[in-house]
């Protein structure tokens, strides 16, 4: 949402002296480093000449051309404006097909047959069945033209309940292995298959360059090399090699995305990459070189800008660059209605979008046939060329008979259809526990702590350690990877299971105690802890400290120091983080990344077999540099000053060992770790400022620190607001249906009208009266859906009052934190009046 945060200046004083001692500043200031981009040094327009012509190794088949042509010349303008468009499960059903045919379905991180997302993987193929009868069935002569599904399967058939998931993408850069890469495809591919669905949105090649952003564990790597490496590879393993087994039964369309500079956006989801075009094509197209290689069928415009420009509308990216230049002849996929996002768009209208080239619409809502209508009015009055209509159809029907589309017959009808056995199927676990045995990063190992005797008497602590859905992370079963239990991954092994086992058999003995707490003192302790699992722009942090706000994990870490009882820290993370105390704290650190369902992996690298030695050596090699200042959101090993704490290609062995000296532990003395929070510990955040006026006085009360909270007193009409120095975009988090919170208490019932109002242009207020008649000693919540005030219209994109609480008579409250999150809405109704 903002690019200013809770960031004192502090860290700015730390840059200068390095490892050592960074002073501490006293005074907090906003932190200009971070905040609105300048203006676009390039336009966003491309050259395609100055682009590489990769060598595709799928030439067009002529066989294949007639074929598409001659369906083509059948096809009625309505069959080819149906092609154009994907619509989420969520928001469509069998029925509907009959009558639209539309070119292909999804499911959106959150969408599951029956919203059920532990369904079965039989009701995933049912519910294809009911969806490709539909779109099959037609009286009229005109061409038949199966649905297709496309499902993010970013590691693993991740939407499935008892899939094998492997390790996200940043751990899979750490193996540098390619061929590894393959066979996970290829793993992936096929239990996809086995529900029926031909098609997924993976891999996602984005070059990431600040780990501040929140898809950062969806890259492979921040250098372009490694992710040129692997995207090819990966998309071979999910699609099958040209001219071998390419799309042949157990393989799935692929689709790389997000074209491109996702990962330049400075942090944040969804924003602008502002950077030059030789940046673009050299850094981050690097995937697309090796991935439109390799044949892939598809390719997803990202949500994201250039230089102001949202790619989904870059004619010169989209046509010039990718189709015409790079001779990409499959068809891009837009993602999740970003197409709304192009000016001159609603999610319902967008001929703009299709005439820079992108040839098929994801959308979700309800207003799918309202596109459909806008798209087909559009394509008979010429807005969208007949030429253009043709050329998106054209892909898209090529697509369909290269992958088989026409001959596959229902879905439960495939090959691979209905084996349910391959998810989770023991060939594939074994390859993804060889992936997190070889992604596992040895940071530090201090006295040769590691390996661990498989004899020993070991205590496996933390949060993190008996927890599969927190080591898979976000995309795992749920969108956000929330809401999920060791029970959710029927196929998988915690880390902790894993260390039991390999112990067991060892002859030790491992103990679970997630608080750390003994009976009889260990040999030693490993303490699992880390990020717990986001997605999109949920993972998005204003700063690289690993939780500010809650300190418990260190506090374990050493409280196992004092009882002098060596500890072994494994942490859990979807990006490099600050975490020197923790270091510090550790004998031994393993960053582990986000493993997946395979625990075993790490014991395999962690405990020695019975003659003492490792099985199984340390392979991990840093893909992304780690941090050793809180300020370093972006390092990149080709800058001159390139300062990291352990740098890119970092990882020591049981061959070759490297002690760790003590490191600096300065941080500044306040920072926040949501960067959706707009009042916290008694502040307002920096750019911004708590204004009140009329019959209200403020004050600072305690709630669990020292004047954390504000006291706001009405006598009478009055209110309270924040305001923003510079307006706030708000629209990524009001699509992604968030909710402004507020932690308030009421210490005197209010006696007229309370309402809670957002200002961007227009003002709207949602009356709260109801949540603050009773005064009470309990601290509650008030959640108001953003789209209440989106609704009430208020620019969502220039929001300079965030929040509004407005008093007619006496009101007393108090208010301990204001921020933007997901909750579910309540106790007020949207009502906005
Ligand atoms: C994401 C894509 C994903 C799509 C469908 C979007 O929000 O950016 O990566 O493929 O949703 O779930
Ligand atoms: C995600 C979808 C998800 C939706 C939920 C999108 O950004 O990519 O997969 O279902 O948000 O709001």
């Amino acid at each position: 949402m903002r690019t200013k945060h809770i960031v004192p200046v502090a860290v700015l004083a730390i840059i200068p002296g390095g490892v050592g001692q960074a002073q501490q500043v006293a005074a907090p200031a906003a932190i200009p480093a971070a905040a609105a981009p300048p203006a676009p040094a390039t336009p966003a327009l491309a050259h395609p000449e100055r682009w590489p012509r990769p060598a595709l190794k799928r030439q067009r088949d002529p066989r294949v051309e007639a074929r598409v042509d001659a369906l083509l010349a059948r096809m009625s303008i309505e069959d080819k404006v149906g092609q154009l468009l994907q619509v989420d499960i969520a928001s469509i059903t069998p029925t509907d097909l009959e009558k639209y045919k539309l070119g292909s379905i999804l499911n959106g991180g959150n969408s599951a047959p029956d919203n059920d997302e532990f369904a079965p993987a039989s009701a995933w193929l049912k519910l294809f069945d009911a969806f490709y009868d539909a779109s099959v069935k037609r009286a009229d002569g005109r061409p038949v033209v199966p649905v297709i599904w496309g499902t993010d399967a970013v590691h693993g058939a991740n939407n499935i309940v008892g899939a094998t998931l492997f390790p996200h993408n940043i751990g899979l850069g750490a193996m540098r292995n390619p061929a590894l890469i393959r066979r996970i495809g290829a793993a992936t591919a096929a239990e996809t298959a086995a529900t029926g669905i031909d098609w997924s949105f993976a891999p996602t090649v984005a070059v990431v360059q600040d780990d501040r952003w929140g898809r950062t564990y969806e890259s492979y790597s921040e250098d372009p090399a490694i992710v040129e490496s692997y995207a090819g590879q990966m998309v071979e393993g999910i699609q099958g090699a040209v001219g071998s087994d390419f799309m042949n039964p157990g393989h799935v369309i692929a689709s790389i995305k997000h074209f491109l500079g996702d990962g330049g956006t400075g942090g944040r989801d969804q924003g602008d990459a502002r950077v030059s075009e030789e940046a673009l094509r050299d850094v981050h197209a690097a995937g697309y070189r090796s991935g439109l290689v390799a044949g892939a069928l598809t390719v997803m415009p990202s949500f994201s800008s250039w230089n102001g420009t949202k790619m989904t509308g870059n004619k010169s990216l989209l046509t010039g660059v990718l189709k015409e230049r790079m001779g990409f002849d499959g068809f891009t996929i837009g993602d999740w209605n970003a197409h709304g996002q192009v000016p001159g768009c609603s999610n319902e209208d967008c001929a703009p979008a299709i005439n820079a080239g992108l040839d098929m619409f994801m959308y979700s809502g309800p207003g799918w046939k309202t596109l459909y209508d806008n798209t087909l009015r559009e394509a008979k009055d010429g807005t969208i060329p007949a030429a253009r209509l043709d050329d998106a159809v054209r892909r898209i029907l090529r697509v369909k008979v290269l992958a088989g589309t026409f001959e596959a017959g229902r879905p439960s009808s495939r090959p691979l259809s209905g084996k349910f056995d391959l998810l989770g199927a023991p060939a594939h676990r074994a390859v993804a526990r060889e992936a997190v045995r070889e992604s596992m990063v040895l940071l530090k190992n201090n006295g040769g702590l590691l390996p661990l005797k498989a004899s020993a008497n070991i205590l496996v602590a933390g949060r993190g350690a008996d927890d599969i859905g927190q080591q898979a992370g976000g995309w795992s079963i749920t969108w956000q990877g929330t809401g999920v239990t060791n029970a959710s991954f029927p196929n998988g092994q915690s880390i902790f299971a894993g260390i039991d086992q390999a112990v067991r058999a060892g002859g030790g003995k491992a103990t679970l105690s997630v608080d750390g707490r003994y009976q009889a003192r260990p040999d030693v302790a490993i303490v699992v802890f880390g990020e717990t699992p986001y997605a999109e722009f949920t993972g998005d942090r204003p700063t690289l400290e690993y939780s500010p706000d809650d300190k418990s994990d260190l506090a374990l870490l050493k409280r196992f120091r004092a009882a002098g009882v060596p500890v072994v820290a494994v942490f859990l993370s979807g990006r490099p983080l600050w975490v020197n105390p923790e270091i510090n704290a550790a004998d031994a650190f393993v960053a582990a990344f986000l493993p997946g369902t395979e625990g075993g992996g790490v014991a395999d690298v962690l405990i020695a077999g019975k003659d003492g030695k490792p099985a199984h050596d340390f392979r991990g090699k840093l893909s992304f540099s780690w941090p050793k200042r809180l300020d370093q959101f972006v390092l990149n090993r080709r800058d001159p000053g390139y300062d990291p704490l352990f740098p890119i290609g970092y990882g020591l062995t049981y061959a070759t060992p490297g002690a760790v000296a003590a490191l600096d532990e300065t941080r500044p003395t306040l920072t926040a770790s949501d960067q959706n929070a707009l009042f916290v510990r008694g502040q307002v955040v920096a750019g911004a400022r708590l204004d009140v006026a009329g019959a209200v006085r403020q004050t600072r009360i305690d709630r669990n620190a020292q004047e954390d909270s504000l006291r706001l007193a009405f006598t009478g009409k009055g209110e309270a607001s924040i305001e923003e120095a510079k307006p706030i975009d708000v629209t990524r988090e009001s699509n992604g249906q968030l909710s402004l919170l507020l932690d308030y208490r009421i210490t005197g019932a209010a006696t007229g009208e309370v309402i809670l109002g957002m200002t961007g242009g227009k003002t709207a207020t949602v009356p709260v009266t109801g949540a603050m008649k009773a005064a009470g000693a309990d601290w509650r919540q008030i959640a108001v859906p953003l789209r209440c005030f989106a609704d009430g219209g208020v620019d969502m994109a220039k929001v300079t009052k965030p929040v509004t609480l407005a008093s007619t008579g006496a009101l007393g409250i108090d208010i301990s934190g204001i921020r933007i999150a997901s909750a579910p809405p309540g106790p007020v109704a949207c009502g906005v009046r």
